[in-house]
């Protein structure tokens, strides 16, 4: 499981969301070291809270800049937020039943978001540059 890190795919040019999600990255790395120092549950359960409530506040600010700006795509980027948002809790409860190993899971939770990234903010990103917005 490697650190995610700022790379081409996952620049999308506007500042605000960039730095966004920069903070997710950040969050989903902590949470690997996590598992990866064996931290008590406690600490990994809140580092999954706090990317859960991160992911969900980043969505709603995309839907809103996208909403705002009349970005075709709109509709089936919020579905594909609420697919993903969905997934993100249900890993969690899988979590915290116990019944799924740790270390896979986050490393396909960190593949869904650095492919929604790359496949769906990607397009709203240079749609909004060129009407002049950053
Ligand atoms: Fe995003
Ligand atoms: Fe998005």
């Amino acid at each position: 499981m490697t650190l995610l890190t700022w790379n081409h795919a996952t620049t999308i040019g506007i500042r605000a969301m960039d730095d966004q999600h920069g903070v997710l990255m950040d969050t989903m790395n902590e949470l690997r070291l996590a598992v990866v120092h064996g931290d008590p549950w406690e600490q990994v359960n809140d580092l999954l809270d706090r990317l859960i409530a991160f992911a969900r506040m980043h969505f709603g600010s995309e839907e809103q800049l996208m909403e705002q700006h009349g970005f075709p795509g709109f509709a089936s980027h919020r579905a594909e937020h609420r697919r993903l948002l969905k997934t993100l809790i249900d890993s969690a409860h899988k979590l915290q039943r116990d019944d799924i190993r740790m270390r896979p899971l986050l490393c396909s939770l960190q593949s869904y978001f650095v492919d929604h990234i790359a496949e769906f903010d990607r397009q709203y990103g240079p749609w909004l540059n060129e009407r002049g917005i950053h």
